[in-house]
């Protein structure tokens, strides 16, 4: 019985502290989107520009997809490729947090 409920709470920790790592990296990221990315995208993940693509509530995975195919080449784009070019694999991460953790709802039209 004790057993079981040191080997819940331990599970219960470990969850926490995964979750805490998302909402530190979300943090980080936010902080660097605001200085090189909200430019373009807005600093709210809705582009301010007419051809840069929204990335709130973008799948994270994807972003990370994205960010790196522009850091290494796999996708081309004059302003984007170097940009990522300089992004380390942890900024990526945090950068992908941030936008995937922006809420966005859509409206039927
Ligand atoms: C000067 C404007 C500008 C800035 C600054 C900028 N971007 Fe972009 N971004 C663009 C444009 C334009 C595109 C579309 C590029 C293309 O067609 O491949 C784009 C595309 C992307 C994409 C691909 C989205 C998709 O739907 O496939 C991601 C991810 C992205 N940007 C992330 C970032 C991040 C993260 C930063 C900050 C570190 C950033 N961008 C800074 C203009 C900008």
């Amino acid at each position: 019985m004790m057993k079981k409920l040191t080997s819940t709470l331990i599970g219960v920790a470990a969850l926490l502290s995964g979750f805490q790592v998302l909402a530190n990296d979300a943090e980080a990221g936010h902080a660097k989107a605001d200085v090189a990315c909200a430019l373009c995208h807005g600093p709210n993940g809705l582009a301010s520009l007419p051809n840069a693509p929204n990335l709130a509530g973008q799948q994270a995975i994807y972003l990370k997809e994205q960010l790196t195919a522009y850091r290494n080449g796999r996708r081309q784009n004059d302003v984007m490729s170097v940009i990522a070019k300089n992004l380390t694999d942890a900024e990526i991460n945090q950068l992908s947090a941030w936008f995937s953790s922006l809420k966005v709802t859509v409206e039927m039209p």
